[in-house]
């Protein structure tokens, strides 16, 4: 449709059914619950008004699935609308919609951007063509509390990381070049601005209280950065910021998303986060929510509908707000026709079964996996020798399907390939015994088994959305079964499935070897088997600290320096009763024979405005095996006029290295890459020496200086 036709749809619209565009809600109202196809992701609200003409005023519907369901409600509503402007579909696929991919904190650990694109654009298929239109991911929160249940939804506690990957599969999604959504592709909605991962002792909906500084240099940057590519919505978050709730902040949403980020699309809110204004106590009732979320600039407001109660005395207060009020339905009805929904609103329902499942989209899954894989520890155990045949799988995940994770989506657990499955495909000599517990299995059996996998983890509810947990340990009943597996003088090794680090300073000991899958998805048991039977290596990295205990979070690399650095005294900064740092760093994950780096160069030692120095060195793969090798180059600056982190990981980049070969490698730096938000924020650099790690945090490979 030619725009000047939306421009006069836009004028020829009621006041009700501008409002009905910048409302959501659940499908159910259309066609009653179908439970199989319609998630719920949030508290119930009362629907008020939703009935009668007002049901087919509304501009879009959440968490419904399937091109028929989709088509049910959509062909229902332009039946009976005035005006047959189309609905747009939204929902929750945030590591995939049928075929399941690894949870984003697992796809973090890949580092590689092509990696999330893929998932997305394989996602946005899925998405399409059954249906929906809008995908409320990626999540750029930055996290430093493994507590926060919502860790698992993150890309970990690195800015710039955060903010690359967002960016990457927000590209993914779309599929189209600056903001443009191609035929198969869907509208990213980056969430959720802002400063979400924040929330006070790691609890869920908590406030967040930073100073400007923290935010623009950290908790803002990877919004800022995934901004540049455009995604089409923006989700405001649930919590405060200093004192005022984002749903309500005209400076967050007017001033740093619109103005300074300059992001010009549509914001919706996250669930019934209008309405808890009242909760946050900064409304008195439900037209004051709506009217401070309006002012704020909330363009769609997500499931609570205090918009549509009250748009008429709100109005009649603030007239100047028809003006906003115009420009943001004329952004969505804009959407609905770039999408092409007012010519064909509908999914095509033969085409769905084709695309869902797809076998390109399940090896994807399986790469993705296999990638995303962390060895956190390998005492020569790993991978299973060859002549090890008999092997027992014991543990609560031995034979289990339970492996997609939290936001499983329309993720079924009767397609996940389980690690026995996988195990077998990898080798079918394999002669396998699986166990919940050691006492399952019979002593003859223990007795002839050449090989423990120890499949053990935090069960997948227990993490995601409102899953804050004070103790983040083992279940003890798992450590038990580690120390009985300990004492048959097997040779064992342990797989890991969790949404989130653990604290494991209390088994670790007695684990020779661990391979951290996080909840790896459709593909589980084939990507894992491929790992631990040696034809293929783990090359995972973490992307997110491991505490030692619990109470060790929030743990994160680029901590500041103190006045008493961490050292044996106890006048420093450290717990008395835990080591110093963490049990495993951020960066740290090992392939099955070490990566060698050697003759690191740099073209000059002085920093010098405008032109880049480069950093060239050698990484050497000893193994058979062909391999991605993520390598990681951090700075340190020795004296800066504001306190700046210990270390700060600059560039990254993911190099294939074939296997017994070396490849050379570059790296190139400039100024801007030293500089820092001082006190004042301003981007400053000061003359001094500066030290360059790569990889490893302890020892650097150069430095240089700037005069
Ligand atoms: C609440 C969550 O915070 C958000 O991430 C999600 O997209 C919405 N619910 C919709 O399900």
């Amino acid at each position: 449709m030619e725009n000047r036709k939306i421009i006069e749809l836009l004028q020829e619209m009621t006041l009700a059914e501008k409002i009905g565009q910048l409302s959501q809600t659940t499908g159910e109202h259309y066609i009653g619950k179908v439970d199989s196809e319609m998630v719920e992701t949030g508290p119930d609200f009362p629907a008020h008004m939703l009935e009668g003409d007002t049901l087919y005023t509304m501009g879009s519907i959440i968490g419904v699935s399937s091109a028929g369901i989709t088509n049910r409600i959509q062909r229902q509503y332009l039946e009976r609308s005035r005006l047959k402007v189309p609905l747009l579909f939204m929902h929750d696929a945030i590591h995939g919609y049928k075929t399941i991919f690894p949870i984003p904190l697992g796809l973090s650990c890949t580092w590689d951007e092509r990696i999330l694109q893929q998932v997305a654009e394989d996602t946005a298929s899925e998405l399409r063509a059954t249906g929906i239109h809008v995908n409320f991911s990626p999540m750029v929160d930055l996290v430093r509390d493994s507590r926060w249940g919502r860790v698992m939804e993150s890309f970990g506690e690195d800015h710039l990381l955060s903010g690359n990957l967002g960016r990457a599969m927000i590209r993914g999604y779309q599929k189209g070049e600056h903001g443009v959504i191609a035929d198969s592709g869907v509208a990213a909605c980056l969430k959720h601005f802002a400063a979400y991962g924040a929330g006070i002792g790691g609890k869920d909906y908590n406030a967040v209280d930073m100073s400007w500084r923290e935010f623009y240099a950290y908790y803002g940057k990877p919004y800022e950065i995934a901004l540049q590519e455009k995604p089409k919505f923006v989700m405001s978050s649930f919590n405060s910021f200093s004192g005022i709730p984002v749903t309500a902040s005209e400076e967050m949403m007017k001033e740093i998303l619109r103005g300074t980020y300059q992001f010009d699309e549509i914001i919706i809110s996250d669930w019934g986060a209008v309405s808890e204004l009242q909760n946050h106590r900064i409304a008195a009732d439900g037209k004051e929510a709506a009217e401070l979320a309006l002012k704020a600039g909330i363009d769609i407001e997500m499931v609570s509908t205090l918009y549509l109660q009250h748009y008429e005395e709100i109005l009649a207060n603030n007239p100047a707000l028809l003006q906003e009020i115009d420009a943001a339905v004329l952004k969505i009805l804009q959407f609905k026709n770039e999408l092409g929904l007012f010519e064909n609103p509908y999914a095509d329902e033969d085409l769905e079964h084709e695309v869902l499942l797809n076998p390109r989209f399940l090896e994807n899954a399986k790469n993705a996996a296999k990638r995303s894989c962390v060895l956190l520890k390998n005492e020569q155990m790993l991978p299973i020798k060859q002549e090890y045949k008999n092997i027992i799988i014991v543990g609560p995940f031995a034979g289990s399907n339970q492996l997609l994770g939290n936001w499983k989506c329309k993720g079924s657990f009767d397609d996940v390939v389980t690690l026995p499955e996988g195990m077998k495909r990898a080798d079918e000599s394999l002669n396998l015994q699986v166990y919940e517990t050691l006492k399952d299995c019979p002593a003859s059996r223990l007795e002839q088994c050449d090989f423990i996998v120890v499949a053990i983890g935090e069960q997948w509810e227990l993490s995601g959305e409102g899953h804050s947990s004070v103790n983040i340990e083992l279940e003890s009943s798992q450590q038990q079964l580690i120390r009985e597996v300990k004492q048959t003088n097997k040779p064992y090794a342990c797989i890991c499935f969790s949404g989130r680090p653990l604290a494991l300073q209390n088994i670790i000991d007695d684990i020779p070897a661990l391979l951290w899958c996080w909840y790896p998805g459709t593909q589980a048991g084939n990507a894992i088997a491929e790992l631990i039977t040696g034809r293929g290596t783990p090359t995972g990295k973490l992307t997110m600290s491991f505490p030692r205990h619990s109470s060790q979070a929030p743990i994160y690399y680029n901590e500041y320096s103190t006045g008493r650095p961490a050292n044996e005294s106890s006048y420093s900064s450290r717990y008395q009763d835990c080591e110093i740092g963490p049990l495993f760093p951020f960066g740290h994950g090992l392939t099955y024979t070490d990566t060698q780096y050697s003759g690191f160069r740099i073209s000059r030692h002085d920093l010098t405005d405008g032109q880049e120095l480069t950093i060239s060195f050698e990484v050497s793969n000893p193994s058979k095996y062909d391999y991605d090798e993520t390598v990681i180059l951090y700075i340190e600056d020795l004296v800066s006029r504001a306190v700046r982190p210990i270390r700060e990981m600059k560039k990254y980049r993911v190099i294939s290295v074939p296997a017994y070969q070396t490849v050379s490698v570059q790296m190139t730096l400039s100024v801007d890459d030293f500089r820092y938000l001082d006190h004042q924020l301003q981007q400053t650099i000061e003359p001094g020496k500066f030290n360059i790690y790569i990889n490893d945090l302890q020892t650097p490979i150069a430095s240089v200086e700037y005069r």
